[in-house]
Formats: C-alpha cells, structure tokens, sequence
C-alpha cells in the first residue's frame, strides 16, 4: 500500500482544518466516517489508501495555527467539542507542515515545488495529492502564455509571471510530479498549457468546484424533470452563507467564478431554454452554515404551469471535508493505473467537471463506481 500525503492549498482554511481533525477524530475511532463516498460497499475493493494514513501539508497565506482555527470551528459548531483534545497532536504535525502561500502572481514556482517535494521526502511518502482548498480567486484574464506549455515557460524564463495563484500552484504540482485537484472554481489547472504540463509529466488532475449543496441537489433533480418529459421553465436559486468563503464571495468579481460554475450544471442537463437566476449573498451571522433556497418552475401536461422549491441548509466544511478525503483516496488511484490528464469519472464530485462526463448526478457515481472497478 502507497503511502500517501495530501497538500492542501488553503490549508488553514475552514475546510482544510476540517479535514485534517475529521481525518484524525475518524483513525482513532471517535468518529465514522459519514459523507465518505469511498467508505461505501462499491470501493470496498479498490484497495484505497486507508483514510487514517494520510499526511497533511500544505500552503496558506495566513498564519493562524490549526489548533486556533480548530478551536474556532469547534465554537462555531463544525467540529464536535468532544474530538478537539484527542485531535490536537494530529493538528500540529500537519501545523509545522504548512508553508508561506503566494497571494498573488508574479511569483517564481520554484520554491512551492521544492516545499511538496521536501513534505514527501521528510515524510517519506510515496506520493503526494495536491488539492486547492483556498479562497476563490476572479476569473484569470485570458492571455497568449496560457494557450500553450512552450509559451508559458517561455514568459517564465523571462520572468514574467502569468499564473493566477491557483495555476501557480497547479504548475508546482505537477512540476513536484504530483496528481491536482481543484476544489475550487478558481482558474487554477483549467489552462491548456497547464493540461499539457500534466500531461507530459503523465499525472491525472480533477476539478473544478466540489458540488456539495445546492448543486448536488441540481444535478439530482435536473434528470427527474428531463426523464419525465416535464419542460422546465426557470430555476432560481438564492444562496446565503456567512464563513471566510461567504466573506470572499461577497466581492463580485470572486463571486463571478462561483456563479459561472454553478450555473453549468443547468445548462449543461437542461440546455439554454430555462431562465435562470442565482445569487450569492454574504451574512456573517450565519457562521460556516449555508442556506440555499431554489424555486424551480415547470410546464407539465397540456402546458399546466406547476412548482417545485427547496431549501437547503448545510455545514459547508462538514459536507466538503469528506470529499477532499475522498478525491485524495481517488486521485492516488488514478496515479497507480497510470491515468494522465482530466479524471472524467470524478465528475460526481464536481460543479463544473474537466473532461468529457455526464450532468446526471446517477450516471456519474455510475461511471465513478465503473471506473474504480476497472482501472
Ligand atoms: N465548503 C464547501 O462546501 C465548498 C464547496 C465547493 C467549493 N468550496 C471552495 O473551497 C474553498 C475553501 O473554502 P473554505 O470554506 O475552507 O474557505 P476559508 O475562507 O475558510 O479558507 C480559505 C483559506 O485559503 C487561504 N488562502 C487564500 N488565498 C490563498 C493563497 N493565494 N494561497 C494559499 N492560501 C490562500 C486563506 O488564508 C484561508 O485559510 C473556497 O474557494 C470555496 O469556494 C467550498
């Protein structure tokens, strides 16, 4: 069994703590592994790496130890009082593996690449799966070095950096020899260039944006309409959320990377025809909980107009950790069956999927549970 790191980008962030405790609460058996896709019967002989073995690392701008920021979310109702003593060691071993991030472009690669090769080489680990957690970024200004590897190395070498933060450390990833998945609908390895990169370095990325609410539900109930011949007219969805992820969201220019990833799912299972409306709002009150309320409205027999609303209400980084303990598991899967380039089958996990997949959220644990078994 490989041994097997996890670099998290943002990795003081609310999800990355999460998933560093949560990982810890569930090795020494304090809590089950709830909302762990890969715990289910149809991996169960996929020889996965064991979640309890996994080592943390990774990169933050910010400087506030784990331990602080577990006690916070433990505050805040995320992480159960009961876990926080039994987690605290965990907490700071992954806490003296988390460098200094890049705020912004214009920075070298070179020394996040030699901060994922030195986490591997000290902890010995056989690989190490990159995962972007941070804070979304604005969409990236499309320019020339961003269409081909030679163009992008070429502005490199004369030190002009092109990358957004989230590609920077997507390109480190694969120059590290490392898998990337992109948890979040930044930039980050959606570049060709960077698809050439991981594809000559023959490593397998995934992204973009993990769907963990108000899509997840979307991509369930947009096939139930489809297969029922029902003609959906407009679906709006308001979304409230308070958090560090909710405070980012709240300047348009961030939020316009949210917005574009999760309007796909629709467009994508519906087509263009049905009005859609969606916001984002920031309300600090609301902590790291979410609420999302949709009214969907449909034509059925005879043109009869009829409704549908939902409202969901969920614990951002209690619904995320698992699946980036899951993508983790995955991505080194994909690794030793030599996948290279975009990992379409992990498309269940996503808002806006790298490669070619289908929108339904039951085709795609098909192909994922498919591809497991296969490859
Ligand atoms: N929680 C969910 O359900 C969910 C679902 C899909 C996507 N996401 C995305 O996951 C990301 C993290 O969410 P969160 O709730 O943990 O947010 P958060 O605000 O709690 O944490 C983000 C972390 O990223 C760090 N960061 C910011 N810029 C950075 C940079 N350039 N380099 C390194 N670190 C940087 C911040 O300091 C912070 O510690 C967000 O982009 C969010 O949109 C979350």
């Amino acid at each position: 069994m490989m041994k097997i790191g996890v670099w998290l980008i943002g990795a003081r962030g609310s999800i990355a703590t999460t998933v560093v405790a949560g990982t810890a609460a569930v090795k020494c058996g304090l809590s089950a592994a709830v909302g762990c896709v890969t715990e289910l019967p149809s991996f169960a002989d996929c020889a996965l790496p064991g979640i309890g073995d996994l080592v943390f690392g990774g990169h933050d701008i910010a400087t506030t130890p784990l331990t602080k920021r577990a006690e916070r979310l433990a505050e805040g109702g995320v992480l159960p009082a009961r876990i926080l003593d039994a987690v605290l060691d965990d907490l700071a071993a992954a806490d003296a593996e988390i460098r200094p991030g890049v705020a912004a472009a214009g920075h070298d690669p070179a020394t996040l690449v030699a901060d994922i090769a030195g986490f591997r080489e000290r902890r010995g680990l056989d690989l190490v799966v990159v995962v972007n957690a941070a804070s979304t970024e604005p969409p990236a200004v499309p320019c020339p070095e961003h269409a081909s590897l030679a163009a992008l190395e070429n502005a490199m070498a004369r030190g002009r950096s092109v990358l957004p933060p989230s590609s920077l450390y997507a390109y480190a990833a694969f120059r590290a020899g490392c898998p990337y998945v992109d948890f979040t609908p930044s930039t980050g390895v959606r570049l060709p260039a960077l698809d050439q990169l991981a594809r000559a370095e023959r490593l397998p990325y995934a992204g973009s944006d993990a769907k963990t609410g108000e899509t997840l539900v979307k991509s369930a109930l947009t096939p139930m309409f489809a297969q029922r011949a029902l003609r959906v007219r407009s679906w709006s969805g308001i979304n409230l959320l308070g958090g560090g992820d909710g405070a980012t969201l709240a300047d348009p220019a961030t939020a316009a990377s949210k917005l574009a990833s999760k309007s796909r799912v629709l467009a994508a299972a519906l087509g263009g025809d049905v009005e859609q409306v969606l916001h984002i709002d920031h309300v600090a009150d609301m902590g790291e909980w979410k609420t999302a309320w949709d009214h969907i409205t449909f034509d059925g027999f005879l043109g009869v107009r009829m409704a549908l609303q939902f409202t969901w209400q969920g614990c951002d980084s209690a619904l995320a950790a698992p699946l980036v303990i899951d993508l983790a598991r995955l991505m080194s899967h994909a690794y030793a069956r030599g996948h290279c380039g975009p990992v379409a089958p992990l498309a269940f996990f996503f808002k806006d999927p790298v490669g070619e997949a289908a929108c339904g959220l039951a085709e795609q644990f098909a192909a994922l549970t498919q591809w497991a078994a296969q490859s």
